[in-house]
């Protein structure tokens, strides 16, 4: 397989892919210009969460192409409505900013909690300040990457936004040490996922929900990776027994075929927004409404939930059972793990290789950390063939 000299020459090079070039997808699984089959243990950063081509999404989505895909939200559509009214069911809130990507979804909290820091909660203009946590992931766009602590994502591309202070993951003493009285909000991943799938201690998203409270301050979880399934909850703020003010979501939100994110919160916050203040040609458009609405359909059945947290278990299980094997550790929720390969093995992104000359994606992330999110839809089987392709590759490298 060659890949196509196109990638060198006529795209930026801003990423590093694997030298695998996908052809189909069906389920949990992907096929190569050469008929090789690889058990998908990416699923797109867990945008595929329910499997690639699932046909219930595959069907709203086709039904949708050939009534109308896109309005804008100069009129109103058919789709969105229904859409938002089950999206907001499901988190158990009032209302729902819908958008594209997951940067945009987090932009638009930023915009939200300042703009609900000015004229709710009376903080002096333009002194709003966001606490965030470092080892942050929330996308790539100038603000956000201007409180990224990774100088890979920031070098170069200054100057940034003002107004954020970070302070380290789970760390309660220091979040309140850093709230003041201009604080509007705390933005937290409940899982830091590109950090390398970071558990917080238990008690660390309680203590944000009871300083967010006490401080006046929002609560806004990113669960554009952890929701919607994956930690083996339709959010990991249920694993933990907490509601924030905002949820982020993307990713899972348009089933792998559009790219579907929203903000999701109650009338006090989001209702701050008013019209001609904040937009998008696409958000909210009628295929991604059908695409999204189909996709909450699915989790209000609790199946994925529920499947996710019983493959989960039998991959940590597997996982386990090569500590000591050329893996130090690893820890994660539902299907969510990741894996620290020992260093004086190989990196991460060698470890990777091997495992796609096996037939198994994954991707490395920070030095010799792997993850593995496989779609929902996986199999028993399919888990227990990563996970021995896995020991077979750290056996080959000891
Ligand atoms: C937690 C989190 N927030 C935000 C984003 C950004 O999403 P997008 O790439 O769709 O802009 C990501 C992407 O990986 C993410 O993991």
């Amino acid at each position: 397989m060659s890949v196509d000299p196109a990638y060198t020459e006529h795209l930026a090079h801003n990423y590093h892919p694997l030298e695998v070039v996908v052809s189909h997808g069906d389920g949990a699984w992907v096929t190569d210009v050469d008929g090789k089959r690889y058990l998908d243990c990416l699923a797109a950063y867990s945008a595929v969460n329910f499997g690639h081509g699932h046909p219930l999404l595959v069907a709203a989505a086709k039904e949708q192409l050939d009534r109308i895909t896109l309005t804008s939200r100069a009129f109103h559509n058919d789709q969105l409505g229904p859409f938002a009214t089950a999206l907001a069911a499901l988190a158990k809130k009032d209302m729902v900013l819908p958008m594209n990507t997951g940067a945009e979804a987090v932009e638009s909290a930023i915009k939200v909690a300042r703009a609900w820091g000015y004229r709710v909660k009376g903080v002096t203009p333009d002194a709003a300040e966001i606490i965030v946590m470092d080892g942050n992931f929330h996308g790539r766009t100038t603000t956000i990457i201007s409180f990224s602590n990774d100088e890979q994502a920031r070098a170069d591309f200054g100057p940034y936004t003002p107004g954020f202070v970070s302070v380290p993951y789970g760390d309660a003493a220091a979040l309140e040490a850093a709230i003041t009285p201009n604080t509007v909000a705390v933005l937290v991943e409940p899982i830091q996922g590109e950090a390398g799938i970071v558990v917080p201690p238990a008690d660390f998203l309680p203590a944000v929900r009871t300083l967010a409270d006490t401080h006046n301050v929002l609560f806004i979880a990113d669960e554009i990776q952890s929701g919607l399934g994956r930690t083996g909850a339709t959010f990991q703020c249920d694993n933990v027994g907490v509601t924030p003010d905002l949820y982020l979501l993307g990713k899972a939100l348009g089933g792998g075929i559009v790219p579907v994110s929203a903000v999701v919160g109650n009338r006090d916050i989001l209702g701050v927004l008013r019209p001609g203040e904040h937009g998008s040609t696409f958000g909210g458009n009628p295929l991604a409404a059908a695409v999204g609405h189909a996709v909450v359909e699915l989790l209000a059945t609790g199946e994925p939930q529920e499947r996710a947290r019983l493959l989960g278990r039998h991959l940590q299980d597997g996982i386990a059972g090569l500590v000591g094997h050329g893996v130090l550790g690893y820890r994660g929720a539902g299907l969510w793990v990741g894996v620290d390969i020992d260093p004086a093995l190989a990196t991460g992104r060698v470890v990777c290789e091997r495992l796609a000359e096996r037939g198994v994606l994954v991707k490395d992330t920070h030095g010799s950390t792997i993850r593995f999110a496989p779609p929902i839809v996986a199999s028993e089987t399919d888990i227990d063939f990563a996970v021995e392709q896995l020991r077979e590759v750290l056996a080959e490298l000891a």
